[in-house]
Parts: C-alpha cells; sequence; structure tokens
C-alpha cells in the first residue's frame, strides 16, 4: 500500500525533474547526435529530449539499462554494468543522470561514458552542498527509488569531489550548474537547488569548435 502511495505522491515530482532536465540537456545537442542515456530506466528522460519542440534535427537516443524494464519508451541496451557493448567513440553525447550515486565503483562508470563519447558526457547527479545536506539528500534518494527497487548507497560527492572527479578523467567544463530548480517550489526548496549537481563535460581530444549549443 505505500509503494503505490509514495509512487502517486512522487509523480509531479517526477515530471518537472524530466521537464528541467531536458531543458538542461537540449542546448548541448546539434544535428545528428547519437546519444546514449546510461541508466535509462524506462527510456523517460530520452523520450522526452526526443518530443522537445526544439531539439535538433536528427538526433537519436539509445538508452543503456543493467535492469530492463518493460514497456520501455526509447531502444534500450542492456548489459551487466562493466564495460557496454560499444565500440570507443560511438555516440557523440553519454548522458548518465542520477546513477552514479547507486554505482559501487563510479569512477569506472565514468570512464566508461568517456570511452563511448566523441564529444560530450552530461552528468546529472547530487551533491552535499547546504545544511543538512546528507540527511536531505539521502530522504529524497531514498522516496524516488525505494518505490522502484533500485538500491541507494547514500554516497554523494560534494563539489570538491565533482571537480576532482573532472580531473581525473581529463574532463574540460563545457556547463556547469552548482544548483538547479529541479522541483516544484516546496520541494525544490528543501531537496533541489544545491543538492542537486548537473554539468556538461568535453571528453580529452573532443574538437572543441564549433562552440557547443550551435550545429
Ligand atoms: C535513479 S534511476 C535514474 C533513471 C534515469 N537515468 C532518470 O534519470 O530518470 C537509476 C538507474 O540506474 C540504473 N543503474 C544502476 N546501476 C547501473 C549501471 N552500472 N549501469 C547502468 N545503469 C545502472 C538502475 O537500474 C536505474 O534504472
Amino acid at each position: 500500500m505505500i509503494r503505490p502511495l509514495m509512487k502517486r505522491l512522487h509523480e509531479p515530482i517526477y515530471t518537472s525533474r524530466l521537464r528541467v532536465l531536458t531543458e538542461a540537456i537540449v542546448p548541448h545537442l546539434r544535428a545528428d547526435d547519437a546519444v546514449l542515456d546510461v541508466g535509462c530506466g524506462f527510456g523517460e528522460l530520452g523520450r522526452s529530449i526526443l518530443d522537445h519542440p526544439q531539439r535538433p534535427q536528427g538526433v537519436n537516443v539509445k538508452g543503456l539499462e543493467t535492469h530492463r524494464r518493460s514497456p520501455e519508451l526509447i531502444d534500450v541496451v542492456g548489459y551487466d554494468g562493466g564495460q557496454a557493448p560499444f565500440d570507443n567513440n560511438t555516440f557523440d553525447v553519454v548522458i548518465i543522470a542520477d546513477v552514479l550515486h547507486h554505482i559501487d565503483d563510479p569512477d569506472a562508470a565514468i570512464a566508461e561514458c568517456v570511452r563511448l563519447s566523441r564529444r560530450l558526457v552530461i552528468i546529472k547527479d547530487h551533491q552535499i552542498s547546504g545544511p543538512l545536506a546528507q540527511a536531505r539528500v539521502s530522504l529524497i534518494d531514498w522516496a524516488a527509488n525505494a518505490p522502484y527497487g533500485v538500491q541507494c548507497l547514500y554516497r554523494y560527492h560534494s563539489p570538491d569531489e565533482w571537480a576532482a572527479v573532472r580531473n581525473r578523467h581529463g574532463l574540460t567544463v563545457v556547463e556547469e550548474r552548482a544548483a538547479m530548480n529541479l522541483y516544484p517550489p516546496v520541494v525544490n526548496l528543501l531537496f533541489g537547488r544545491s543538492l542537486q549537481y548537473f554539468t556538461a563535460v568535453r571528453v580529452p581530444d573532443a574538437p572543441s569548435t564549433p562552440p557547443e549549443g550551435e550545429s
């Protein structure tokens, strides 16, 4: 009984998150981009990008998932969470949204995203920043994932740790948001803002021109 109730309460929050996240990602896409969404779940984010009115022409979004769902909203490939079944540089843009904090070895997952991308990796995750951040982010993480049986490790990076991640992988910042207004107002006050981290980073050796956002 509690799971269906939590799912219903979570729905408007998830809808807002999807919209804001899609609007943050679309400006980084160019015409004919091949996009991979790692840990895509049902593929809602990929579908939302594909349906966005400002999506550049010819963009394709594929999903990669350890736990296949049904029905999936985009084309999804399953794998065991290790090496993805794609060659190096297969995609223009690799997205990994709220997946890294569920993974035992997030650095290995980022390395895999970098291997697969020839231009950008887009990371959306949580961040420990602000009063009672660990408690607040753990609560929203649990509430968002418990109804779906996704494991929570309750381990999140601080802003300094995110900077160290970028340095370790030789990533250049194209855009970084130290805070995101992801949720409806009151929920956002408690669980959005500086608990939410977003970055679009250029992978090593990616051409830096034309500027991101221009096709
Ligand atoms: C919180 S959900 C996020 C789903 C989706 N990215 C979104 O933004 O709505 C985390 C997802 O990561 C997936 N996942 C967990 N470990 C993974 C891994 N090693 N590789 C890919 N996906 C993974 C889970 O199955 C789950 O679907």
